[in-house]
Parts: structure tokens; C-alpha cells; sequence
């Protein structure tokens, strides 16, 4: 796809490997929404793409365990764009690693809200948009542990192996459409998501998100191609 003007939503732009994904969108021309809940960061990211050559760059505060806040999000981006070409499933969040039952419910509520839930409505919201093009993308952006079962991970892990599932299904259901879906299954990346959760990990031994972002800009800007699935391991 010739990504110039393409009007774009990443959820989870305000930080991390959503950042560096419409930093590097920016840089393509495109038209950001940038979704997430932090409205300071939200600012921040959208002067930065406005400054990397985006043609038009807006941060919305939706979160996306709100599905009122999704469905006006949703609405708000395409009648500012007058349409929609791409929706980057990124925002997620990390539980701390352990049994299930040193989990708290809490937690385990919201993990399963934002990974799985929120991006299922986002997409629910999106699709007619998506649809009314010849030409449209899904991406996906999950994790290694969509595919791999790692210990202490269980409701991370089943966030993740719940939206390989759903893009599978969803990359079926829109097979005659103009939707091309794909998923990423990329392993520890050097962002802030483990420290949110109170977790110390070697983040900088992990994929630089700036070098994700390539891949994906990559895999959205294939003519006359679909990658389906992108595995990324250090
Ligand atoms: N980092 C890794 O090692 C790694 C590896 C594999 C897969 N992943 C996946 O990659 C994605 C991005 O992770 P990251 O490392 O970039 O994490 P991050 O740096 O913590 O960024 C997460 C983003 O998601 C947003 N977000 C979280 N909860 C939200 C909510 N309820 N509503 C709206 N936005 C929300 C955050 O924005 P606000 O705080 O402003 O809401 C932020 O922009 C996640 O799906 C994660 O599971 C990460």
C-alpha cells in the first residue's frame, strides 16, 4: 500500500512500540490518530509527528477498556479523516510474572479488557470503515507469547493466544473483502511495559522498538503482497 495520506489509527501511540510506529508512519506521510490514555504523552507524540512529516497527526484519549470511549473514538477519527485505511491493534499491558493465584483479580480484569476485549471492539468499530475501501489493513501487533506458552504468563498468554485466534478468524471472515489482516509476534521488546508492571527485566537486551516499527512500516507498505505473520525473536 502507498502509505501517503493514509488515514491511520494506532492504539497505544502515546508510548513504547506504538510511538516509534507512527514516528515512523509520520515519516510516510500519513494521516495519525494516536490512541491512548495518557494525555500529556498523547501531546508529545502527536508534535513529534507533526515534526516527522505527517500530514495530519491528532491524539485521542480513549481507553480501551471503555467501550463507549472506543465507539466515539472510532467516530471521531473517521469523520475528522472522512474515512479510515489502517487500524494498528499495539495498546497492552503486562502483568507481573507469576502463578495464577499471585495474580490479582484486578489485574487479571484488565489485562484480559485491554490485550483481547478493547482490541476486539476497536476492530468491531472500525470494520465498516475498513470495508468501504478497495483497499484496507488490520495489523496486529501481539507478542511471541501468542504462540509460545511461557511459565507465569498464564492470562498474558491468554490475551495474546486469544487475538492470534481472532486474526486468524477475522483474516478468513474478510477474505473477499478489501481487509487484509496480519498479526506480530515479536519476543521482549526494550520499552516501559514490564516496569509498568512492576517488573525488572534485562529490557536492553531486547528489540529496540524503533527497529519494529521498521518491520511493520515494511509489512504495510508491500504493493501488490500480504505478509501475513511476522515472527521476531532477539
Ligand atoms: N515490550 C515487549 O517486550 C513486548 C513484547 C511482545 C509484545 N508486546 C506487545 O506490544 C504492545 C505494545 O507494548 P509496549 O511494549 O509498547 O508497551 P508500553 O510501552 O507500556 O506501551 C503500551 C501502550 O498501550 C497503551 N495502553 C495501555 N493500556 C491502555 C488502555 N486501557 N487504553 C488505551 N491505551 C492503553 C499505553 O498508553 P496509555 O498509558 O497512555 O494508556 C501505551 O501507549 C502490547 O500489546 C504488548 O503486549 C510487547
Amino acid at each position: 500500500m502507498d502509505l501517503r495520506n493514509k488515514r491511520i489509527i494506532v492504539t497505544g501511540g502515546s508510548d513504547g512500540i506504538g510511538r516509534h510506529i507512527c514516528l515512523k508512519l509520520a515519516a510516510a506521510g500519513t494521516r495519525l490518530a494516536i490512541l491512548g490514555r495518557n494525555v500529556e504523552r498523547l501531546r508529545t507524540v502527536e508534535a513529534e509527528c507533526k515534526a516527522a512529516g505527517a500530514a495530519d497527526a491528532i491524539g485521542i484519549a480513549c481507553d480501551i477498556q471503555d467501550p463507549a470511549a472506543i465507539t466515539a473514538a472510532v467516530e471521531a477519527v473517521t469523520k475528522a479523516f472522512g474515512g479510515l485505511d489502517i487500524l494498528i491493534n499495539n495498546a497492552g499491558i503486562w502483568h507481573k510474572t507469576g502463578p495464577l493465584d499471585t495474580i490479582a483479580p484486578d489485574i487479571l480484569q484488565a489485562t484480559v479488557q485491554t490485550n483481547l476485549t478493547g482490541l476486539m471492539q476497536i476492530t468491531q468499530a472500525a470494520l465498516p470503515a475498513l470495508r468501504a475501501n478497495d483497499e484496507s489493513i488490520i495489523l496486529n501487533v501481539v507478542s511471541k507469547s501468542g504462540v509460545v506458552a511461557q511459565a507465569g504468563q498464564s492470562v498474558y498468554t491468554a490475551t495474546k493466544y486469544g487475538v492470534r485466534g481472532f486474526t486468524e478468524v477475522l483474516k478468513a471472515d474478510e477474505e473477499n473483502t478489501g481487509v487484509r489482516v496480519g498479526g506480530v509476534y515479536q519476543s521482549g521488546t526494550n520499552t516501559e511495559m514490564f516496569a509498568k508492571a512492576g517488573e525488572t527485566v534485562p529490557n536492553h537486551i531486547f528489540t529496540e522498538p524503533d527497529d519494529l516499527a521498521d518491520v511493520v512500516v515494511f509489512v504495510l507498505s508491500r504493493p501488490k503482497l500480504w505478509i501475513h505473520d511476522i515472527r521476531i525473536e532477539l
